[in-house]
């Protein structure tokens, strides 16, 4: 980690205290960056390099609103074949970095059945459904405690905030429960509707890792998802990662007009 942080450093002096995690569709929200710094992981010592189609990796630094960020364009995923070490190593990285609010966005699949394909929703609360968690191994105590609370998770004042700024925007906004699937494949109808009777509004494959490593290190968490596409089972039509992408780009333009709000408000 010493040496990761001291490459960034050599690369950036910009002190960041807002991370975002962009998901699919988002990767074009560095575009409106001021004083951008870029560094592709693949030249950060440690840092694990995103194999997905459309998911390119790089570290940006810079102002948006006057604020200093730091966006994380293209995520490691779990079904990658990453160790969950890997996949949560970035968040270590932005909260050694000063990070103090973390915003995660993804594409997840609407298991509300009130919920449409290109809905946005914001997370108050998730289920690990993976089994696994990624603080297993020894823990730091100078870095967070070892049984870390999980009260409030996607902080409360996050998703008043984030809620407000869609409202005034005139932006519709669902808000709900996420639920984690490590994938690749999608769920099966009958995982879909036990996601529905555990309490899910949506599921997919990424933020919940990074959410538990996040509050662990004490930082404050936004997770906001695009819904791309209703779950197996729910509409006659298969799934499939090319519709994901084409509706998570249509949603893009709105989805970024309500983050730059947020990032004002914060
Ligand atoms: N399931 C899991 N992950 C996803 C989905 C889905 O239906 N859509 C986008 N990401």
């Amino acid at each position: 980690m010493d040496k990761t942080i001291k490459y960034i450093r050599e690369q950036t002096k910009l002190e960041p205290e807002i991370g975002i995690v962009l998901g699919s569709g988002l990767g074009d929200f560095a575009d409106s960056i001021e004083d951008k710094i870029e560094i592709a992981y693949k030249d950060i010592p440690g840092f694990p390099v995103s194999t997905v189609k459309g998911h390119d990796g790089k570290l940006i630094f810079g102002k948006i609103n006057s604020k200093n960020v730091c966006l994380m364009k293209g995520r490691i995923h779990f079904y990658e074949g990453y160790d969950m070490s890997d996949v949560i190593y970035p968040i270590r990285v932005l909260a050694d970095l000063g990070v103090k609010t973390l915003i995660l966005t993804n594409a997840a699949g609407g298991v509300n059945t009130d919920f449409n394909p290109a809905d946005l929703m914001i997370i108050t609360d998730h289920i690990n459904l993976m089994g696994k968690n990624p603080l297993i191994g020894p823990n730091d105590e100078e870095l967070g405690p070892r049984f870390p609370d999980m009260t409030d998770l996607y902080t409360p004042e996050l998703v008043d905030l984030a809620e407000n700024s869609a409202k005034k925007l005139g932006i519709g906004i669902r808000k709900g429960v996420y639920m984690y699937f490590t994938g690749p494949s999608y769920e099966t109808a009958a995982e879909v509707r036990m996601a529905r009777i555990l309490g899910a509004d949506a599921v997919g494959m990424s933020t919940v890792p990074e959410a538990i490593v996040a509050r662990h290190r004490g930082l404050k968490i936004l997770g906001i998802s695009t819904i791309t596409n209703m779950s197996t089972g729910i509409l006659d039509t298969p799934l499939d990662h090319a519709e994901v992408v084409e509706v998570g780009n249509l949603v893009a333009g709105k989805f970024k007009e309500l983050l730059n709000e947020i990032i004002e408000e914060i």
